[in-house]
């Protein structure tokens, strides 16, 4: 049996070789086990914001015996990370706004040789917003199917320039860009969000303190639809 799951090999394979790479919120550690065995990178110092997690986490490092090359750190976000002591960071597995909010606090993150894999297991639209808004470019976007289930993982990088994107954008990010079998998954993902977007513009129609979101729902609910149509003639 594989040691991860489909959701992490792809934020795995988003990771260049580096010395150093930190997952936040690394609960069992499977993620840095991996990256160390596979040769991603040397050391990752794995943080949570919480004592049984680390337990868990520290009986799986043991256990493949590679406690010199993952440093379990207790910690909130990224607060217990020091600037250039990793230049890749992976923060998987928790919401959009809580992933927003650990970037958020922590200045040093806005550089450019700084990557950002995310994978947020909801509001993913408040995370790409939040991302377009503060100067990060978001490079690459996979959606994949992963134990039932279908998550997306976004690849982010500072630039400090701030992009005008299209109404849908926060909505599906780049997963649209993508070609072949990458592309069939990706449009599964802009598929499922039409549909609740769409539930979403019914429900909140006539009520008056959704209004700006009904106004941003009705130009983008008709250029996601575009965009679908115009991918699907690329498969
Ligand atoms: C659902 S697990 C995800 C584990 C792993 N990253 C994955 O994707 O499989 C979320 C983990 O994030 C931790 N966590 C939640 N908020 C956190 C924060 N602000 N800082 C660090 N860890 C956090 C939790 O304790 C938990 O272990």
């Amino acid at each position: 049996m594989p040691l991860i799951n489909k959701r992490l090999l792809t934020a795995a394979e988003m990771l260049r070789q580096s010395e150093s790479v930190a997952d936040i919120g690394t609960d069992h550690a499977l993620l840095p086990i991996h990256i160390v065995k596979k040769g991603i990178a040397k050391r990752v110092i794995a943080c949570d914001i919480a004592t049984g997690p680390l337990e868990v986490a520290k009986k799986n490092i043991e256990k493949y015996n590679l406690s010199e090359n993952i440093e379990l750190r207790l910690a909130d976000g990224l607060k217990g990370l020091r600037e250039k002591e990793c230049d890749q960071i992976t923060i998987l597995g928790m919401g959009g706004e809580t992933i927003a909010g650990i970037i958020e606090d922590t200045p040093w993150v806005k550089k450019p040789d700084v990557s950002l894999i995310l994978q947020p297991m909801s509001c993913d639209d408040r995370l790409r917003s939040y991302l377009c808004e503060k100067g990060f470019n978001i490079v690459t976007e996979k959606a994949v199917f992963s134990q039932g289930r279908i998550y997306t993982v976004i690849k982010a990088v500072y630039t400090g320039q701030i992009h005008s994107f299209s109404p849908h954008f926060i909505y599906v990010g780049r997963l649209l860009e993508a070609d072949g079998e990458q592309l069939v998954t990706n449009l599964s993902y802009a598929e499922k969000h039409l549909k609740s977007m769409k539930k979403c513009f019914i429900d909140i129609q006539g009520v008056d303190r959704r209004k700006d979101l009904y106004e941003k729902l009705s130009k983008a609910i008709p250029a996601l639809e575009k965009d679908i149509e115009r991918a699907k003639r690329r498969i």
